[in-house]
């Protein structure tokens, strides 16, 4: 069970460490086996191990013998009183009754899609069932599955439910791999056949993650060389025609489960069995960001949507008989969350389900994990929601402990009741299974990208049809339930049917690089035969910027970076500046760089006491105007303090979060284990940690890595805002009135309501010559030109010629590390 999608970093940092570990020990545990002995870790489909120096007859019997061991367990197992037991529960799921068909079908077809509802046994019982077929036929030495999952949390808890139902620990016959994200694109890399896997399955198909509809295109292609692979696309919901279709009319199978009824409350209903009042209507204002959204393609089809919508919620309040009060159209429509207003009816719902509905724990679904906690604290406030005695408040997401985990499964005693605050994680991966009642905001957070201005927007936007349909249905798993959702039915029927493929909604560099290094041939081609392509100018964009970073040539081959570069598992340019960082032998402050802005920043800025924490931070900047030195010098002022035992009350005083430090810390190990892995630095940090403290070459590396990423100071005021978005987090530049360097490189920006830059550094004019863009794309002299609006500013173009030949110098050196 590998994933194949970061889904949070947070949880990534949090979670690797232990995986790291595991991974460790079942390395050991194959390495030992090589000598050719049977132990346990290489019986099964984990990994096989490389045959050795066998020839092949030798290679046979040890493989049949290994079968037959492997059948002999099994056998004890299922005999078992445990095994009875569980074997028992294994029978009584919905999949159960479709094992023989499913592997029938599977016997005679390629490729199969099997849809089904959530908790009908599709993750943990499909693949038990050809495991458990192949060993019957004594073939379980040579089966090996790989089962991909969108989520670590889900890939850690399926292999480890899966092994306890075989009676074994993990490790066995059964493992996860989550090392970063990609695990089985990032074995595609070294391993284009998928020598020696006999079956492929890509569970919960429906997210259409950009991993999983570039590995579908990958694996079609597949197919044909391997015919002797088995493909299996499994979903809860899912537009199985799709997916059938493009795999040349594979067979659909889908798998009967019993739910209870749910009955679905839109908002016209909900406010008259709530009694909610909403705000008067005064006014129906202007849609807020609309205005901001420009001519390109995708924002006119969400223009048109949100128009329909907007429309219809007025006709339905017309119709429904509420005038006088309305939704003002911005609280519905653009921003619903995180607006106090939304909380107020989430609230008022949750009350009346508290007071007047039977028993039976409550799911609500939210954006994200700063409503989440933003809607916590109000709800804790609330004299009856906050009352512990009646109810137990709980926030379900990504990054939360274990403890915390677990008390979402368990039932409460005593008649308090569960309330359970979860992101769109619940909709699919995770069961809960007392939930009677689900609220549903309508919305989730979703990642879209404006190719036209060339930037990422991250806004909560409306889920789709079959998402609402899936939320509803997490009602009904033990009884009859209830579903509220918080939008009136008629926004309901103007949801798209399916959510738009990730493929089309965000930038697409690091999967270019990735087909480049995978040598699928021309990117723009490639991407035309997936499920549903992108737009060519958003594959123009990407290919654009990765030949400016230097990591593809002209003719669109890979670079020494670029190759590089596709083994690191982070954005393009915060690889990028993990090389150079280690080229420049400045690692270690690059590596904690990078690693925050992979994960998050740490400094936690309560609206209560905004200044305080603000000045905290600028304490940290002391005048050097870079979020990125802030950033080293809180977690360097965090190690020496751990080292002290001093840790929390550090990060206390400094309003930083300690679990934000902590992920940061382990993915900083991640890194420095894969820059080893690739050959850039060894253990002596004398090679990599030399010039650590020279504050001009980390802006250099930081401008290497961000560039094109770069804003004149001088227009400050017309075109960009120093402030950070969303988290109400603030830069360090966006207080400065005067910032004395006159550019500012910066890691992101963002488009919300106006055009956002996050996370800058000020640099020089020399550090912008030297170290921003590359002079091998179009010679000095264009490279001169390119520059040329920069160069007026500082200096004559005599002494710009220097500078450059001396960054020629430098990015050669770059090429050829
Ligand atoms: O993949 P799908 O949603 O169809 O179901 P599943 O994950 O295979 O789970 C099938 C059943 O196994 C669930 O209904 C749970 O009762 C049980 N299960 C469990 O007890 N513990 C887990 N970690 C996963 C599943
Ligand atoms: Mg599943």
């Amino acid at each position: 069970f590998g994933v194949h999608k970061e889904v949070d970093a947070h949880l990534l940092a949090h979670l690797s460490q232990k995986a790291t570990n595991r991974l460790g020990s079942l390395d050991d545990s194959l390495h030992r086996s090589s000598d050719a002995r049977s132990t346990l870790a290489d019986e099964g489909m984990y990994e096989q191990p490389e045959p050795m120096t066998h020839n092949s007859v030798v290679k046979e019997k040890i493989l049949q013998r290994r079968s037959l061991q492997m059948r002999h367990r099994q056998q004890d197992w299922q005999e078992s009183p445990e095994g009875q037991k569980m074997l028992e529960f294994r029978s009584s799921l919905p999949a159960f009754k479709e094992k023989d068909a499913f592997l029938r079908v599977l016997s005679e077809n390629q490729v199969v899609v099997v849809s089904g509802e959530t908790g009908c046994g599709k993750t943990t019982q499909l693949p038990q069932y050809i495991l458990e077929s192949e060993i019957e036929a004594a073939r379980g030495a040579v089966c090996n599955i790989i089962c991909t999952q969108p989520r670590r949390i889900s890939a850690m808890s399926v292999s480890e439910r899966v092994a306890a139902e075989r009676g074994e620990k993990l490790g066995e016959s059964v493992g996860y791999k989550v090392r970063l994200e990609g695990v089985l694109l990032r074995r595609l890399l070294v391993d284009r056949n998928l020598k020696g896997v006999t079956h492929v399955i890509v569970d919960e198909i429906h997210e259409r993650g950009m991993n999983e509809d570039f590995l579908l295109i990958v694996l079609k292609e597949l197919l044909p060389r391997r015919p002797d692979l088995r493909l299996i696309l499994m979903s809860a919901t899912l537009n199985a025609e799709l997916f059938s279709l493009y795999f040349n009319g594979a067979p659909t199978m889908h798998i009967p489960g019993f739910t209870f009824p749910v009955r679905a409350h839109f908002l016209e209903d909900i406010l008259e069995r709530t009694g909610y009042r909403l705000t008067p209507y005064n006014q129906i204002d202007d849609y807020g960001q609309e205005k901001t959204w420009k001519m390109q393609k995708q924002a006119q089809a969400f223009r048109k949507r949100k128009s329909q919508i907007a429309s219809a919620v007025e006709d339905a309040l017309e119709v429904e008989d509420f005038k006088g009060y309305s939704l003002r159209t911005r609280d519905s429509l653009s921003c619903w969350f995180p607006d106090s207003i939304g909380f107020n009816l989430i609230e008022h719902v949750l009350c009346h389900i508290v007071k007047n509905e039977r028993p039976g724990a409550v799911l609500v679904f939210m954006t994200g994990w700063d409503d989440i906690n933003s809607l916590k604290d109000q709800l804790q406030a609330h004299p009856l929601l906050g009352d512990q005695s009646r109810v137990l408040l709980l926030a379900c997401h990504g990054s939360m402990v274990s403890s915390e985990q677990r008390l979402i499964f368990e039932n409460p005693e005593g008649g308090v009741r569960k309330i359970v605050l979860a992101t769109n994680m619940a909709e699919t991966s995770i069961t809960i299974n007392d939930v009677v009642f689900v609220v549903d905001s309508g919305k989730a957070k979703e990642t879209s990208y404006d190719a036209l201005n060339n930037t990422p927007c991250l806004l909560p936007s409306w889920i789709s049809k079959a998402a609402a349909r899936q939320r509803r249905g997490r009602a009904g798993r033990v009884q009859p339930g209830e579903c509220y959702h918080l939008y009136p039915r008629c926004v309901y029927d103007a949801f798209a049917d399916y959510q738009l493929p990730e493929l089309l909604r965000t930038p697409l560099q690091s999967l270019c690089l990735q087909i480049k290094t995978l040598q699928l041939g021309s990117i723009s081609e490639f991407l035309s035969s997936a499920l549903q392509p992108p737009e060519p100018l958003s594959v123009q964009n990407a290919i654009e910027y990765l030949k400016i970073i230097g990591a593809l040539d002209e003719n669109e081959n890979l670079t020494v970076l670029g190759h590089k570069l596709a083994m690191l598992p982070v954005e393009p340019k915060l690889g990028k500046m993990l090389i150079l960082g280690a080229i420049f032998k400045c690692l270690d402050p690059i590596m904690t760089v990078v690693a925050g802005l992979s994960v998050r920043d740490p400094f936690v800025m309560p609206s209560d006491k905004k200044d305080l924490a603000e000045s905290a931070k600028a304490r940290f900047a002391a005048g050097e105007c870079s979020d990125h030195i802030v950033l080293i010098r809180a977690y360097e002022g965090w190690k020496n303090a751990e080292a002290q035992q001093a840790g929390y009350e550090y990060c206390w005083r400094n309003f930083l979060s300690s679990q934000t430090l902590r992920a940061i810390d382990s993915l900083r190990k991640q890194f420095f284990y894969l820059l080893k892995d690739i050959g850039l630095v060894n253990n002596n940090s004398e090679t990599y940690n030399t010039w650590s403290h020279e504050g001009h070459l980390l802006r250099a590396v930081i401008c290497a890595g961000l560039f094109p990423g770069i804003s004149s100071v001088i227009n400050k005021d017309k075109s960009i805002a120093l402030k950070t978005m969303e988290d109400g987090q603030s830069s360090v530049n966006g207080g400065v009135s005067r910032i004395p360097y006159p550019w500012l490189v910066f890691n992101e920006k963002v488009k919300v309501n106006s055009v956002f830059l996050r996370d800058s550094t000020g640099i020089s004019d020399s550090v912008l010559l030297l170290f921003g863009g590359n002079v091998s794309r179009g010679g000095l002299d264009g490279h001169l030109k390119m520059l040329g609006g920069y160069l007026e500013f500082f200096m004559k173009p005599e002494l710009a010629k220097t500078y450059l030949t001396l960054k020629m110098e430098l990015e050669e050196l770059i090429q050829k590390k």
